[in-house]
């Protein structure tokens, strides 16, 4: 097994589909365009929908792409598991009524075996519950004995996206060995078994009736569309034999940078390793966002840029630094970055001031909630207790964007506490109203 490149990988891939008659498209931008279901686009297929649903006719039947795409439904993991990053890379080959289940398995296959050189040993793919077609493609075509071949549910193994067209998905797993968990394939272990490649085969049809379990399909579609994702940075880090998606050539400058800002290494303490991990997955993901025309705010898609600018800085300040970071990490991220998007260094000037100022402002926004901390304790010790209140620890939180953990930490440090009890009571309010206001946005929120 070879030490691929991110860049190296995602050519490869690129070319391999062009050899199979397809047309190598740019990544769009991650502002979705002319697509108001959608806050960032989140993975390959997202900016191709007119082609899907055949409002549009593409290029060529056959596209492949390497899309940027952002996920932040998952944040809370980052940096805590070896594959869940905000930003990501997602490599896909499109069939827009060309061709169907037979090729996009045997192509899947051909790629990972023989063009990047897995061992198909390592290698389980999964189907829908029923899909009797994909089982005997990758059973007899591929030869992969029947107990390799896992079958999962509607959750996990269907795609859809709103109203319109949708199918099974066939996934594939690599098992990265014996030391990362238990045998059994990926129903067992999904740090163990990874998955790197989602085959969706759109064949369906379904209304605008959901449910976690039943399908409302109103018809099969006439034009058969096939729409994969395969995780670049898992595959790079697989292929590089990295311990996590943090590690790649594309985002380990950033961990290097943050480790000589800090005088830490990483590696000493798993605590600490998961901040260098966030910092470097937030940069990265904040310069890509920026340079496709985000800029912080209090909503949206600028909200969540907000969002990673604040958890970067609070995370290098848990690592002990309290100077402004951005000015050292945002030109490294794009350092590393450039070689796969040279159109960064366009922006870079303008991005930079930006984040440069939004740090600037939020590390304002922490001297301020400093005094708010500062009468928020004071006020707990006249009134005879030990812990500040809940509500004014979600207030420092909620209107003067003061981290919670900060503020603990700071009350430690005065043998108090918060309560939590209240503090988690407003902010499981906090979710129930942003539940809401996602699910007003529909399936593709996130
Ligand atoms: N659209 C499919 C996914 O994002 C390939 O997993």
């Amino acid at each position: 097994m070879k030490a691929y490149g991110v860049n190296e990988l995602r050519k490869m891939f690129l070319e391999f589909f062009e050899s199979k008659g397809h047309l190598a498209m740019k990544s769009f931008s991650l502002v979705p365009h002319n697509d108001n279901s959608l806050l960032i686009i989140n993975s390959g297929m997202a900016p191709l929908k007119p082609y899907f649903t055949g409002a549009e006719k593409p290029p060529r039947t056959r596209v492949t792409t390497c899309q940027k795409c952002i996920r932040t439904g998952d944040i809370e993991n980052v940096g805590k598991t070896a594959r869940h990053g905000t930003f990501f890379e997602m490599l896909g080959n499109f069939s827009f009524g060309d061709y169907f289940k037979h090729e996009a398995i045997a192509w899947s296959w051909e790629f990972l075996t023989k063009v990047v050189g897995l061992d198909p040993e390592r290698l389980y793919p999964s189907i829908y519950e029923n899909d009797e077609e994909a089982f005997e493609i990758w059973n007899k075509e591929i030869g992969i004995a029947p107990e390799r071949i896992f079958r999962f549910g509607k959750e996990d193994n269907f795609w859809e996206h709103g109203a319109g067209p949708c199918g099974p998905c066939s996934e594939i797993y690599v098992d990265r060995g014996p030391e990362y968990g238990v045998e059994g394939g990926p129903i067992a272990d999904e740090n163990r078994y990874i998955e790197i490649w989602d085959l969706v085969f759109e064949n369906y049809e379904v209304d605008n009736v959901k449910s976690k379990t039943d399908l409302h399909i109103v018809g099969e579609l006439e034009n058969k569309n096939i729409d994969t994702g395969a995780g670049l940075e898992r595959l790079a880090y697989l292929m590089q034999g990295k311990q996590n998606i943090y590690e790649t050539d594309e985002v380990f400058p950033v961990i290097e940078a943050a480790q000589k800002l800090s005088g830490r290494t990483y590696g000493d303490d798993e605590a600490m390793d998961v901040r260098f991990r966030i910092v470097a997955d937030h940069v990265r993901s904040a310069l890509m966002i920026m340079s496709d025309g985000v800029r912080p705010s209090n909503n949206g898609r600028g909200y969540v840029l907000r969002r990673l600018l604040r958890r970067t800085v609070k995370a290098m300040r848990e690592l002990g630094v309290t100077d402004p970071v951005m000015p050292t990490l945002l030109p490294t991220s794009k350092a590393a970055m450039e070689p796969s998007y040279p159109e960064l260094n366009d922006t870079f000037h303008d991005v930079s001031e930006a984040a440069y100022g939004e740090e600037d402002a939020f590390r304002r926004t922490l001297e301020s909630g400093t005094e708010i901390f500062d009468l928020a304790v004071a006020k707990a010790k006249e009134s005879g207790s030990d812990a500040v209140s809940g509500e004014d620890a979600f207030k420092l939180h909620d209107t003067y964007g003061f981290p919670i953990d900060l503020t603990r930490e700071m009350v430690q440090e005065q043998d108090m506490t918060v309560d939590e009890d209240a503090f988690q009571e407003l902010m499981e309010q906090q979710r129930v109203r942003a539940r809401k206001a996602r699910e007003a946005l529909g399936d593709l929120a996130w």
